[in-house]
Formats: structure tokens, sequence, C-alpha cells
């Protein structure tokens, strides 16, 4: 059998310790040990980005991360962006400009496209669709998630102060 290694990182602000195999991928440590079921398992040979996770500051596709590499790091998913009841302004973009079809690549662009930001507060079109490159959607709505991105730029440079989606008064409701 093999011997298994204490692993301590944060999530999402967090403190959690894990008892894992080395060979264990931070995917399959997040979503079975830790609850954290929003990155998703689309490919497994780091070409969908659904498993995206923002780690010390980089984007990774968390099914080529070991959990053992995250020792003392701080891994933040989809389930870390919400705060006091209130959607990240990238959460509010994807259902304002409808940037979602079936939902499965979103955590993940959302997580993607919060590094781009981070970086580059006021992408351009053709680098919004450079750096989301590595994140495919099989239902093809590319041209909303750029739209969500742009619009989230903007809302987050403080362009946009109302928000008009009828369900976002449900939403923070
Ligand atoms: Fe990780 Fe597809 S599941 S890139
Ligand atoms: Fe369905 Fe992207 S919304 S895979």
């Amino acid at each position: 059998m093999t011997k298994k290694t204490a692993v301590s990182f944060r999530l999402n602000d967090r403190p959690v310790d894990v008892l894992v195999e080395p060979r264990e991928l931070l995917i399959h440590t997040l979503r079975e040990r830790l609850e954290t079921t929003g990155p998703h398992i689309g490919c497994e040979t780091s070409h969908c980005g659904a498993c995206t996770v923002d780690l010390d500051g980089m984007s990774v596709k968390s099914c080529t991360v070991l959990t053992v590499q995250c020792e003392n790091s701080h891994v933040l998913t989809i389930e870390g962006f919400a705060k006091g009841g209130q959607l990240h302004a990238l959460q509010e973009a994807f259902m304002q400009e409808h940037g979602l079809q079936c939902g499965f690549c979103t955590p993940g662009m959302i997580t993607r496209a919060y590094r781009l930001l981070q970086e580059n507060p006021s992408p351009t079109e053709e680098e919004i669709r450079y750096w989301m490159s590595g994140n495919l959607c099989r239902c093809t709505g590319y041209q909303n998630i750029v739209k969500a991105i742009q619009y989230a730029a903007a809302k987050l440079r403080g362009e946009i102060v109302e928000t008009s989606h009828p369900m976002m008064a449900e939403v923070t409701a």
C-alpha cells in the first residue's frame, strides 16, 4: 500500500489538511475529499480547462497538479468568489451576458478570467480570446463568454454601477 502524505494548504481562505497518496491530483482532492465540486473534470489531460483553479496567483489546470505540490499554498476555486451574499462581478457578468449554456465549463472559465483581470484590468477582445484559449466550451458560446469578461472588466473598473438582468434582484435579495 502506498504511504500517504499529509498536506496543508488554504482553500478559499480556510485552512485544510488532507492525507493523500503522492500521485493524487489536486482536482481529485478538491472534489472527492474537500467537497469542492465547482472545478469540473472534462478531459483529465490538460486540454479543456474545466478544472482550472487559481494557485498562489497563477491559473492552473488542477488535473495537472499534484496535491502534494500545494503545501502552504492558497487555492482559489469558484466556491470562493461570492462574498457576503454578493456575486463576484464575473459571476454577475456571465449571467448578465448569457455567458453559459449548460454551465459545465463556467467555473473554469470564470476562474481563468479572474486571473486575466487581475493582471490586465482592460484587456482587448483579442487579448481575452488569447488568454481564454486554453478553456474549451462544448456548447461553443464563446462570443457571449468574451462579452461577459468585457462586462466584468468594466464593472470592476467602476464603469457599470447598475445591473439590468432581472434575475440579479432575486440572487442578491
Ligand atoms: Fe483538466 Fe480538462 S480536466 S484540463
Ligand atoms: Fe456548456 Fe460551456 S456552457 S460547456
